[in-house]
């Protein structure tokens, strides 16, 4: 088999938000790719990085009232641990925002200027006179000017329509809800369609994009000119002044994807590798994994910038449609908008590796996270199936050790064996969805050998302690093939089965050899079942996320709680740390019906330690909806005797009282009892 060198990308997450796991199907579905083409002996690299530019940068950094590469700093140490818990292993993570994409977005510039590609046109935008800005796409709201649905954003709408916000009718800023002005400033466009030509070669030729992908560019956008491309926005604006136009930015979409070339260069200067090879060779293969929302630029912008300025184009745009749960949109007020990390503190991150890898196929189509599914799925096929082979053999095999020879089986060892080359052209061709079936399928055979086989019986007679070594070498190694197969989805259970066999899992072709003659060491445990409470508690805590206080939106607003009650009497450091704050849960929560404003509380530490607690939130907060909730709670004030009973410990909120009361949660994966530093 012939060496391919191949550079792999996903989407570069925005730096304004979280990880969440609809972010996680396409970070999933490439780890899976990479890893699966470095196991087949292939060079292959994965790189990503953050898209760190743009107004919603600026806003959020103005509103924490921090600098944006604070801000920057901050999302991707959330990012970089997200993706490591979740098994995600890039070979550069980058930054939109570093010097290298800088050198790389002004090299590029400079060919399309060459190339005779700008313009300069006045446009007319919509500003927000009280926010002092222009309003990026995503800050403004209104009605599509095409089919009249209202509520949608500024650059599209849900029925696929594209415009620009100044298009759009009764604008509204998000930022600060009033009506925008419209303003006229200068910007800078690139003529895309004097690429039309080559834009429809390459998209129609039927090898970088899915068929559906290129009939929807095709009955979308090029059976007409291709519209000017508006590349820059006046100050002020968070990202790469242009160098020949002051005061004029490079909008964001402009210096994302060449974020893919700046975090190569990284890559490259760090590794001594020489970076022609990588994206000005035919030596390698780049292959892109995106959603479907941003296909446009990367099938039209994308390629018609790397050609102009002398880069490889994409061997293939991977598309993949997006995440739904329960059959619907996630949502924050159903709790099924998830987060990485309120996931990992609830569930392996196996689960839903394995959960994406068996519905993902090579199609655009939409994937949905159905949680009862979900639980049966990873139960019946992990840890039923393929966990259920090792568990059921690896404890009698450490006593026995593994035989000499190979027994027979059968045919099953060479069955599943032949099947590695179909199993491996489904992964290639990311059709996981099949993969996982056939190794499926040989989990099922090899897990009847081993029910007719009985290791378990064979070891209540000390006689037939060579035939259960040799059902043990069998079990043992028609599992070690499946662990083979599944390492691109399940690095642990790789590991893990390396370690219980003392060699290492590094390559596709372990799987046509069987392992003999050594010892097993002991068996520990490598999956559990998941519990639908597991799942449960994940809801829950996403919908009490919601329910926790986000930042204003707003930035100009916070000094006016700060001038009605200014900061308090300094106190010594002692003096803070006597107050014990912990988090807890609220397991109960009842009326007060005698008082105006008091509901009773209990609230869990976990274990068995729980406290009654009044709180004067009645009428602000409805006692069922807070039940399940984590808070804050004073948990060593002195018992207080009241009227309606005795209070012991104080949760903490902030406001004025009235209705202006505020509950203060901890962040997601916050576990009750822990104490508040
Ligand atoms: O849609 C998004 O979240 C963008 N941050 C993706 C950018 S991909 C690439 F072009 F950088």
């Amino acid at each position: 088999m012939t060496q391919r060198q191949i550079l792999v990308t996903s989407a570069l997450p925005y730096a304004n938000g979280h990880i969440h796991i609809g972010h996680l199907v396409e970070y999933v579905q490439t780890d899976i790719w990479v890893r699966f083409q470095k196991l087949r002996g292939h060079r292959c690299i994965y790189i990503c990085a953050d898209d760190t530019h743009g107004t919603a940068i600026m806003i959020r950094a103005q509103s924490e009232g921090i600098s944006e590469e604070e801000l920057l700093e901050r999302m991707r140490e959330a990012h970089i641990e997200d993706f490591a818990r979740f098994e995600i292993e890039f070979d550069n993570y980058g930054s939109t925002n570093s010097p290298e994409n800088r050198a790389v977005c002004e090299e590029i510039w400079a060919a399309i200027r060459k190339a005779g590609l700008v313009h300069e046109k006045e446009v007319t935008q919509l500003y927000d006179a009280q926010a002092g800005t222009f309003l990026a796409d995503r800050f403004v709201k209104g009605t599509c000017p095409f089919c009249g649905l209202e509520n949608q954003y500024g650059d599209s709408c849900d029925n696929g329509h594209t415009y620009s916000p100044a298009d759009l009718k009764d604008p509204v800023s998000t930022l600060s809800g009033t009506t925008p002005e419209v303003r006229s400033a200068t910007h800078l466009f690139i003529e895309i369609e004097q690429l039309h030509d080559f834009l429809a070669e390459w998209t129609q030729s039927g090898e970088h994009l899915q068929p559906e992908v290129a009939n929807y560019l095709k009955g979308h956008f090029l059976h007409e000119p291709l519209r000017d491309w508006d590349i820059s926005r006046p100050a002020p604006y968070f990202g790469f002044e242009i160098p020949d136009s002051p005061g004029n930015y490079w909008y964001v979409w402009f210096d994302a994807p060449i974020g893919y070339i700046g975090s190569t260069r990284q890559w490259c200067d760090r590794q001594g590798e020489n970076f022609d090879d990588w994206w000005r060779s035919d030596k390698t293969e780049i292959h892109h994994f995106i959603g479907k929302d941003i296909t446009y630029f990367h099938t039209l912008f994308w390629p018609a910038m790397l050609k102009t300025a002398g880069y490889s184009l994409p061997a293939k745009v991977h598309i993949h449609g997006f995440l739904t749960v329960d059959g619907e949109k996630m949502s924050k007020s159903k709790g099924t908008f998830i987060r990485a990390a309120t996931y990992l503190a609830h569930l392996d991150p196996s689960y839903l590796r394995y959960y994406y890898a068996s519905k993902l196929s090579p199609r655009v189509d939409d994937l949905d996270l159905n949680l009862e599914e979900f639980v049966a799925k990873v139960n019946a096929d992990l840890v039923g199936n393929i966990v259920n082979l090792a568990s059921r053999t690896a404890k009698f095999a450490h006593k026995t050790g593994l035989a000499e020879t190979y027994p027979d089986d059968g045919g099953l060892f060479a069955q599943a064996a032949a099947d590695g080359e179909q199993i491996a052209e489904a992964y290639d061709a990311c059709d996981y969805n099949r993969a996982m079936r056939m190794i499926l399928s040989a989990g099922d055979r090899a897990n009847q050998f081993i029910d007719k086989a009985a290791p378990w019986l064979l070891n209540k007679d000390p006689e037939k302690e060579r035939q259960l070594r040799d059902v043990c070498t069998i079990g043992l190694n028609l599992f070690r093939q499946l662990a083979v197969y599944l390492a691109p989805v399940l690095p642990r259970l790789a590991r893990q089965t390396g370690e219980l066999l003392g060699e290492p899992i590094t390559c596709w072709d372990q799987s046509k050899t069987p392992l003999l003659g050594r010892e097993v060491k002991p068996f520990e445990h490598m999956l559990t079942r998941v519990k639908p409470e597991q799942v449960q508690a994940m809801v829950d805590e996403s919908r009490e996320e919601l329910a926790a206080p986000v930042p204003a939106a707003k930035w100009n607003d916070s000094d006016e709680a700060l001038n009605a009650e200014p900061l308090a009497a300094e106190i010594s450091f002692d003096d803070f740390v006597k107050v014990d704050l912990r988090v807890a849960r609220i397991t109960d929560a009842k009326d007060v019906p005698e008082a105006k404003k008091l509901l009773q509380l209990t609230l869990s530490f976990g274990g068995d330690v729980t406290r009654s607690v009044f709180a004067g939130i009645k009428g602000v907060y409805e006692p069922e909806a807070l039940v399940g909730r984590l808070v804050i709670c004073a948990a060593n004030l002195a018992p207080r005797k009241m009227k309606f009973g005795v209070s012991e410990g104080m949760i903490l909120a902030s406001g004025t009282g009235g209705q202006e009361i505020y509950l203060i949660a901890p962040d997601a994966g916050a576990k009750p009892g822990q104490r508040v530093h």
